[in-house]
């Protein structure tokens, strides 16, 4: 049976890409949540499933409202999606991106939007401007071209397939349950013996189709999750250069909190970044002993307040 706290060095990468994505934080998520792994994982808001696949809890009931990265791990779960007919796949729409360019990119985009491919989807993920998902208000996907025609080079298409080989063979043994909902829907279900991990958007920062998240929709948030027969960990920025954020404040000032910095790039050069503090809230009799959570060694800092 898995249970945490756990050890993980190197975190690996899913085989879907996206803002917001926490693969660096697995191994701060590993050393410092205390379960004993009897109920499911939770989690409400999947995105690219970084933290899932690299907890790789035996059971686990995982959603997200973007059919779209549901839809890709249910086909690989099922074997519609597999190594080899993503490699078949990418191959083909490679060879056509590098002899026709843009116009191929653009097509497969309207291909996606018309009949709404998981392959399609990975194609877009990966051939896309910074690889961005990002759909608009009639949640269409509208991220242009990422301008590189020879994008699937046989060394990335390889290294795309091993990351689904990675995926399908983790889902193998698992009780796994992938659904498209709301996170209220997925939070009526917890039982005690479970544990949520909750990665909502950040308020007020992406204001796309799934991606949308106000102050209201995090205040009732933050009310459900501590009203939670189980365990919890919750994700969620906690200052920047400018300001602290005051959900946090308003919500969980008494609740165990693991710092993290992290920094993001606001330009081409290496010195135009910023530095952001993280904060990883724990429900009180979840959260690991100290020790554990100063041997993460990919985090720059950390305190344990
Ligand atoms: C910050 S991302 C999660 C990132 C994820 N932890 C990772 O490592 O990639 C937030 C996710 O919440 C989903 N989402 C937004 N609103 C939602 C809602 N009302 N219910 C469930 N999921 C929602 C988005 O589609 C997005 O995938």
């Amino acid at each position: 049976m898995m249970t945490l706290p756990r050890y993980c060095q190197k975190p690996k990468a899913p085989p879907i890409k996206s803002q917001g994505i926490k693969t660096k934080l697995t191994p701060l998520i590993l050393a410092s949540v205390k379960w004993d792994g009897e109920g499911r994982w939770i989690e409400p808001f999947l995105g690219s499933g970084a933290v899932l696949f690299n907890i790789q809890p035996d059971k686990a009931l995982i959603s997200d409202t973007n059919r779209h990265v549901i839809e890709v791990y249910k086909m690989i779960q099922t074997g519609e999606m597999s190594s080899a007919s993503l490699r078949q796949y990418l191959e083909r729409e490679g060879e056509q991106l590098e002899a026709r360019g843009e116009e191929h990119y653009y097509a497969v985009r309207e291909r996606f939007n018309q009949l709404g491919s998981p392959f399609d989807f990975v194609f877009l993920n990966r051939a896309s401007f910074n690889g961005v998902i990002r759909f608009n208000s009639k949640g269409r996907f509208n991220v242009p071209f990422c301008k590189k025609v020879n994008r699937f080079r046989l060394a990335y298409i390889t290294k795309i397939c091993n990351q689904v080989a990675w995926v399908a063979k983790i889902l193998q043994d698992k009780d796994w349950i992938f659904l498209v909902q709301d996170w209220r829907e997925t939070l009526a279900s917890v039982l005690p013996e479970d544990f949520v991990y909750l990665d909502p958007p950040y308020i007020g920062r992406h204001t796309d189709y799934f991606n949308s998240w106000s102050d209201t929709e995090a205040d009732e948030l933050a009310e459900a999750i501590k009203e939670l027969s189980c365990g919890f960990a919750y994700s969620m920025w906690k200052k920047n250069k400018y300001r602290e954020n005051e959900h946090l404040i308003k919500h969980f000032s008494h609740y165990p909190c693991v710092i993290y910095h992290h920094y993001y790039h606001v330009g081409s050069t290496e010195n135009l970044r910023n530095a952001m503090e993280e904060a990883l809230i724990i429900s009180p009799d979840f959260l690991a002993p100290n020790e554990k959570v100063h041997s993460e060694k990919e985090l720059t800092q950390l305190s344990l307040l």
